[in-house]
């Protein structure tokens, strides 16, 4: 599995806290079945994010774990009006491994309806927002519409794993489960902060979704579209749940 979204730097945000939190953290990723973790450090008001850093600390990692586990560049970027500025200025500091890809965290208590214009700003620079936990944002729950109308214009969904097991309550929950049966799902991700509370431990999320949505699904939301991420690649078409339209679709 390849898990995009993880805060296993140490000191630099609310997720591990020294060198030795972080191994720990990579060890666990890597015996639960993941193969590559992108390394997210949040730039938010609280957090600001230096890029230099990340890849200090990415480099010094992947020493020190000698192979057992690819570590890649990445941010957890919140929509704010100087983040946003300075990511069309330098979309590349911020990015998945440099590349297409953006992981960006909308604001808790946000206009909905102007998130959409903001998002279509980011797509113009030719960056790809992939918003992360959707169903754990106060402002995106129970709006489904809204956010089909960002998929449709070219945005990605990654949910958090543990949402999926109840770990963020009921509502979270039930917006997760809407937004898989209305196939508006395109990751699945740790957002792992520790070992213990958050863990960066994608096996019993992808249990869930293969048993629930089937294997074809999981492997496209933990392995196939991320993989696609590390390179800035297209992602894979997900499975229609209209199977006689895919029938049709086929033979045009
Ligand atoms: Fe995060």
């Amino acid at each position: 599995m390849v898990d995009i979204h993880s805060h296993i730097l140490p000191g630099l945000d609310d997720g591990s806290k020294t060198m030795d939190e972080s191994l720990e953290m990579l060890q666990l990723a890597a015996s639960s079945g993941t193969t590559d973790i992108v390394a997210t450090p949040h730039a938010n008001l609280e957090f600001s994010f230096d890029p230099a850093v990340v890849s200090n600390l990415v480099n010094e990692l992947s020493d020190r774990t000698k192979g057992l586990i690819k570590i890649h560049k990445g941010c957890d970027f919140h929509l704010n009006v100087d983040n946003l500025q300075d990511a069309l200025a330098n979309p590349a500091k911020y990015t998945v491994n440099g590349r297409a890809y953006l992981m960006v965290e909308l604001p808790d208590l946000t206009s909905i309806s102007a998130m959409r214009n903001v998002l279509n700003r980011l797509l113009e620079t030719r960056i790809i927002p992939i918003i992360t936990h959707p169903e754990r944002n106060r402002s995106v729950q129970g709006n489904l519409k809204e956010v089909e109308l960002w998929v449709k214009d070219g945005c990605l969904m990654q949910v958090t794993g543990q949402s999926l097991l109840g770990h963020f309550g009921q509502t979270a929950l039930r917006f997760a489960e809407s937004l898989f049966d209305s196939d508006l799902v395109h990751f699945v991700a740790s957002d792992a902060h520790d070992c213990v509370n958050r863990p960066p431990n994608l096996a019993p999320a992808f249990k869930l979704v293969s048993d629930r949505w089937g294997s074809e699904r999981a492997d496209a939301l933990f392995n196939h579209n991320p993989q696609a991420v590390l390179w800035g690649e297209a992602i894979y078409a997900l499975p229609k749940p209209n199977k006689k339209a895919r029938f049709f679709a086929f033979w045009k």
